[in-house]
């Protein structure tokens, strides 16, 4: 086989929880009177939460404090947590579920490159706490995608070269964050527009055709 392990973002990926980021940051920019919708929105896949909200804050005209930026930071967080408190196993879809299962059935090593600081109690709503080999999340790096410390950390975690994983992603700034870390990539959603990613995924389970 090509690669020994494949490497996946969590939001958007694995699940659809950016539909609720998008809630959460519109909460806040309606509050600031910010215009924001999905188009930028999708610039804020895979960047950090407070990268995320400086993207947002290019459309506001007033000033606001690094102390405020922190406290709506928070305020976003919880009410993104909020609603991933409602969410449980059925969030994770047939086809993500069955189509990791077949990968492990096939001996790869399964892990997790994402920014989010929530890796882990999302994990948990979906029922895949401890499923996967290694997760690299936004507790254990300084820089988030495109940089690929993400990536090469959760192949540091795997004791794999990078070249040995494939990454999955629904970002743009992910597809740059694999290339730049020398790492076959698949995109799916939004990352297709980048038009730069080793693989286009139609679907999920497309996976188990490309690793062949
Ligand atoms: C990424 C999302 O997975 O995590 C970004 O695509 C988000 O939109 C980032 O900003 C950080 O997430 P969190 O959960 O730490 O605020
Ligand atoms: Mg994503």
């Amino acid at each position: 086989m090509k690669y020994e392990a494949i490497i996946f973002d969590l939001d958007g990926v694995i699940c659809n929880t950016d539909k609720y980021h998008f809630e959460a940051w519109k909460a806040i920019a309606d509050k600031l009177g910010i215009y924001f919708d999905e188009k930028i929105n999708n610039r804020l896949r895979g960047v950090s939460r407070m990268e995320s909200f400086n993207i947002i804050l290019e459309k506001y005209s007033g000033v606001i404090s690094e102390k405020e930026k922190i406290d709506y930071t928070e305020e976003k967080n919880n009410i993104y947590k909020e609603l991933l408190s409602k969410m449980c196993e059925r969030d994770l879809s047939d086809e993500v579920k069955e189509t990791l299962i077949e990968l492990r059935k096939r001996g790869l090593k399964l892990a997790i490159g994402s920014s989010s600081k929530n890796t882990k109690y999302i994990l948990k709503q979906i029922g895949l706490e401890g499923f996967f080999d290694a997760i690299s999340d936004g507790n254990n790096i300084t820089n988030s995608k495109p940089d690929p410390e993400v990536f090469l950390k959760a192949a540091e975690y795997l004791k794999l070269q990078p070249e040995k994983c494939m990454i999955v992603e629904d970002a743009v700034a992910g597809i740059e964050a694999a290339i730049k870390g020398k790492m076959d990539s698949a995109a799916i959603g939004d990352a297709l527009f980048s038009n730069k990613a080793t693989y286009n995924l139609k679907s999920f389970n497309e996976i188990l055709i490309i690793i062949k």
